[in-house]
């Protein structure tokens, strides 16, 4: 099976708020919510993916730094194994504004459940309230 490389991001603001984010139409798992992130490209670290990911859609700079690894997610699509590791950013530059036509959202660690999520990206939630 293949294995497949994403990361993804929990944006923490100073109210320790987290950014999630709406995936579009026309994109799989349209309507659900997740962290921000996306896959990493041949050649790329996870860390530079990501701050590409953020750039792109949602026009934020971060730093390699700036990049607390807290916990991954091991899931497997009927298509593929994602493995998905989750950083924490506390510092970046640019308010966060949708780029790619995505709802944003800033909810409480407690209140991410409330939003449904795919599979893969549930069981970050626990460590995220843990740490929040
Ligand atoms: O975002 P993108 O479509 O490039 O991600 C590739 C695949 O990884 C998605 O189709 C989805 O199955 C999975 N994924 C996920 N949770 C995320 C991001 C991606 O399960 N937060």
């Amino acid at each position: 099976m293949k294995l497949l490389l994403v990361v993804a991001c929990a944006l923490v603001d100073v109210d320790n708020r987290i950014l999630i984010a709406q995936r579009p139409e026309g994109k799989s798992l349209a309507g659900l919510w997740e962290f921000p992130g996306g896959k990493v490209d041949p050649g790329e670290s996870p860390e530079d993916a990501l701050i590409r990911e953020l750039k792109e859609e949602l026009g934020v700079e971060t730093r390699t730094a700036c990049l607390a690894p807290l916990t991954f997610a091991s899931h497997a699509y009927p298509e593929f194994h994602l493995l998905m590791p989750l950083y924490v950013c506390r510092r970046w530059s640019g308010i966060p504004e949708s780029r790619e036509g995505q709802a944003l959202k800033w909810v409480r660690a407690k209140a991410l459940r409330d939003y449904p999520m795919p599979p893969a990206d549930e069981p970050l939630i626990a460590p995220l309230i843990e740490l929040l």
